[in-house]
């Protein structure tokens, strides 16, 4: 199935819950129950915006930070797009979340090719409920995705919708030879947390270019501090704020090297 006809198969609103959150003017973010104001939950869902789904690993009164989406349809479609997909494919997805963009990997390349890992139980839990009521019975594993999941793999694909610092190199060897890895980045290097695209080698080797920017949360586990996000962007400025797409990464089996413009220029992030 194309990419349009999935996003035509599988509505969001089948996957954004009743209960979502929207930041007020003093900062902090509350809870929107759709039977309380059906017509803005409508309207967000029907938005190009990401909708938060929960805050703070789970707050229920007010939250700050956002620890789970569901992601605005056009970064959605746009990484569907660079995936490359095709019948057949299997993929692994890190970042479960609502289970949609799983949904609408299942109906590009079939639901039995799907593996999807969410750290959060009961976001799991969901997950799994929406992804069975939309018709696409993928596996969704419960359980931290730095591990990735051999059993579901060797994938021909691998997207994370949580963003890293360093690439967990399970995703790496779990990813056949020439098959793609689409993972979005901490603001560490490039203030736009931008998006990397690396193709896997042999013997657990990938490379790639970093090719726009995304924002996507961070892994549980990899989040960074303020005052570091603060020192690695004037680290940028001070380098004369280079494009995202100027950067590119390497990975090996000792570790990652992000570079700009060559493999040649490595720089320390
Ligand atoms: C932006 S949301 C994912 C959006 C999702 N793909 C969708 O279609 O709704 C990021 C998700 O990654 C999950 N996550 C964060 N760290 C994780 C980890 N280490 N392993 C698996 N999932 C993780 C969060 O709990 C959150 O649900």
């Amino acid at each position: 199935m194309s990419i349009d006809a999935a996003f035509g198969a599988v509505p969001r609103a089948a996957f954004v819950p009743d209960l979502v959150w929207v930041r007020g003017g003093d900062g902090w973010a509350v809870p929107l129950r759709r039977q309380d104001d059906p017509e803005r939950w409508r309207a967000l869902v029907e938005s190009d915006d990401a909708v938060t789904t929960q805050m703070d690993d789970g707050a229920t009164g007010r939250g700050m930070w956002p620890t789970s989406s569901c992601s605005a349809p056009s970064v959605v479609r746009e990484m569907l797009e660079l995936l490359d997909l095709e019948p057949g494919h299997r993929v692994m997805e890190i970042g479960t979340g609502t289970g949609w963009n799983a949904a609408l990997l299942a109906r590009i390349t079939g639901p039995e090719n799907v593996t999807t890992i969410e750290i959060d139980p009961a976001l799991a839990a969901r997950a799994r409920l929406n992804l069975s009521g939309a018709g696409c019975p993928v596996r969704v594993i419960t359980g931290d995705g730095e591990a990735g999941h051999p059993a579901g793999g060797p994938y021909d694909r691998v997207i994370a919708t949580a963003a890293v610092a360093e690439l967990p190199h399970a995703w790496v060897r779990q990813t056949r030879p020439g098959g793609l890895l689409l993972v979005p980045w901490a603001p560490t290097f490039h203030p736009d947390g931008p998006l990397a695209l690396l193709t896997a080698h042999t013997e657990g080797h990938a490379e790639g270019r970093f090719v726009a920017p995304s924002w996507f949360m961070p892994l549980r586990g990899q989040r960074i501090s303020q005052p570091d996000r603060n020192a690695y962007k004037s680290r940028w400025t001070q380098a004369g704020e280079p494009a995202c797409d100027r950067f590119g990464i390497t990975v090996t089996s000792e570790g990652q090297t992000i570079w700009l413009d060559t493999p040649a220029n490595p720089i320390t992030p």
